[in-house]
């Protein structure tokens, strides 16, 4: 049996344990939303959810650290349970839907297990080391093509940089190709459109890593590629002095990843 069957088993039941309120919160009438210092959203729902999901741990896996956007980190050792329990909370508030439940296992630093549940669309994407990668019962792989005309770019919906500046390509990419980009508001299901071969790449400037551990897993068992902007690896992930830093990352196919390096690394 593979290594993580057993967790990737168990990770469907985590992801339902989120779904049930986020599902019963959105469009909620009384939703009670606050801005967090980092000038980001959270709901209550927000907050339901990662509790939700960090008792359902607590119970079943004891001794495995857990890092969640909106209640930090607790507990230590090699595997660390990395949650983002609403992925898209401005498409969430907004009445839009386009929002996920993102569940990552790190092992050693290595993102070995990947949940994204896009929860209005009632779409389970599911992949561990070893297990295939899944859109619900359906085996799923990354685009192998060189990228075209009607390739789809997954572009995050905060593009400025670090020193808060406009980098060039996503210009480029709008005026100078005739890539298809796409802005769908959430890292999650943009990177696992990806892993689906839906789109051939996926960038995601401003992410965090619970925005990164859940979708480059899908993605790499996919069959893709997932990196930092500039192609350098991200993996293994030291998670020692993790705050909350941003962690950049480039998810593509293995043609298409290397052109989109090569124009990124341009500036
Ligand atoms: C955000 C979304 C967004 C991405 C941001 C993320 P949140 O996550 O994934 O698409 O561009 O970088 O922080 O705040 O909705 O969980
Ligand atoms: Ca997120
Ligand atoms: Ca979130």
């Amino acid at each position: 049996m593979a290594l993580y069957g057993d967790d990737l088993r168990f990770a469907h039941v985590l992801a339902d344990a989120a779904d049930d309120i986020t599902n019963r919160r959105f469009r909620a009438l009384n939703l009670e939303v606050e801005t967090k210092p980092d000038l980001t959203p959270v709901t209550d729902a927000d907050r339901a959810a990662e509790e939700s999901l960090r008792n359902v741990l607590r119970r079943a896996r004891p001794r495995d650290a857990v890092l969640g956007e909106e209640f930090g980190r607790s507990g230590h050792g090699p595997r660390c349970w990395v949650i983002d329990p609403i992925d898209g909370t401005n498409n969430f508030v907004a009445g839009l839907g386009n929002f996920a439940v993102a569940i990552g296992l790190l092992d050693a630093g290595w993102p070995v297990l990947g949940i994204v549940y896009d929860v209005t669309r009632d779409r389970m994407y599911s992949a561990a080391k070893g297990c295939g990668a899944w859109l619900g019962d359906q085996p799923i792989k990354v685009l192998a093509t060189p990228l075209a005309d009607s390739s789809l770019i997954m572009m995050t919906s905060n593009p400025l940089d670090e020193q808060g500046r406009l980098p060039a390509y996503p210009i480029r990419w709008l005026t100078q190709t005739n890539w298809k980009m796409r802005m769908l508001g959430t890292a999650a299901i943009e990177a696992a459109n990806v892993a689906a071969g839906v789109a051939h790449g996926a960038v995601t400037i401003n992410g965090k890593l619970w925005d990164a551990i859940g979708p480059a897993a899908l993605v790499l068992e996919a069959g893709g590629v997932v990196t930092a902007l500039d192609g350098k690896p991200i993996f293994p992930f030291d998670l020692r002095n993790y705050s909350g830093a941003r962690v950049p990352f480039l998810a593509a196919g293995p043609s298409a990843h290397g052109v989109l390096v090569n124009d990124t690394t341009k500036g």
